[in-house]
């Protein structure tokens, strides 16, 4: 059985100080529990007084929203994967559409940052998705599978045991409207068969794919209640420590 993971991205959102404090209050809403795991991605300058917040032996593990695919040298304003890594770093999103759509991201730079993510064991959260042309042109699934194809091709089994595939269709990030459920579920659905077809049915069934684009405490029970939806991306909802907490209960007894 897939652990249930909730992945708040902060996106461009709250100082060092401000994390600090957000994070002590979502620590006293939500209890530690075995059948979910949750992940804050703050900035890169709120990762250390996030780790700090957090405490030596926090239930919350640490990602970051993007790394550079090389490990040191003349990159100006990167950040590589041993730095994240230093700073307790367990996950990193990768190809979030708003880093394709605004900074240019190509899959072969995607592609290169995985590899770097798992040459110094940071889990990466791989974002994928389709833009409402594609959608409404029927392309989403080979869209997808375009995107999958272009960044996880040459991995063996044992490095897709660490990678995470979050379905983000694009026309859903922070527009208020979610795919539905059955939206989703059909591309879950594909992914994981394209994974079976690529690898084998061993990795098709372990990966987790998540999905994201408007989750909030309302949509989350529907969206994990579906076998084929392994836990969520949240952007928006996760900045507000009601809602992530909300969604993080969900989380905790949707498999438990
Ligand atoms: P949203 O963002 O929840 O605000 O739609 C999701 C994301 O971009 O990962």
């Amino acid at each position: 059985m897939r652990r249930p993971l909730i992945v708040g991205n902060w996106k461009m959102n709250k100082t060092a100080s401000e994390a600090a404090a957000f994070i002590r209050d979502l620590r006293e809403r939500v209890p530690a529990s075995p059948h979910a795991e949750v992940v804050l991605a703050p900035p890169f300058t709120a990762i250390e007084s996030a780790r700090n917040a957090l405490g030596p032996s926090s239930y919350f593990s640490l990602g970051a929203q993007n790394v550079h695919w090389e490990t040191h040298g003349a990159f100006t304003g990167e950040v590589s994967a041993p730095m994240l890594c230093d700073l307790g770093c367990r996950y990193v999103i990768v190809g979030h559409s708003e880093r394709r759509a605004l900074f240019g991201e190509r899959d072969e730079h995607i592609q290169m940052k995985v590899r770097a993510a798992l040459r110094h064991g940071l889990s990466p959260i791989l974002c994928v998705g389709e833009s409402l042309v594609h959608r409404e042109a029927g392309r989403t699934e080979s869209v997808v599978t375009a995107q999958l194809s272009g960044t996880l091709e040459g991995l063996t089994t044992q490095d897709l045991a660490t990678v995470t595939i979050a379905y983000e269709p694009v026309w859903a990030i922070g527009t208020g409207r979610a795919a539905t459920t059955e939206q989703a579920v059909t591309v879950h659905r594909s992914i994981r068969l394209f994974m079976e077809t690529g690898w084998d049915s061993k990795t098709a069934s372990a990966i987790r794919i998540l999905y994201g684009g408007s989750v909030t405490p309302q949509n989350i029970e529907s969206l994990l209640a579906s076998d084929s939806i392994d836990g969520a991306l949240v952007g928006g909802a996760c900045l507000d420590p009601d809602s992530f907490a909300t969604i993080i209960e969900f989380a905790q007894t949707a498999r438990a």
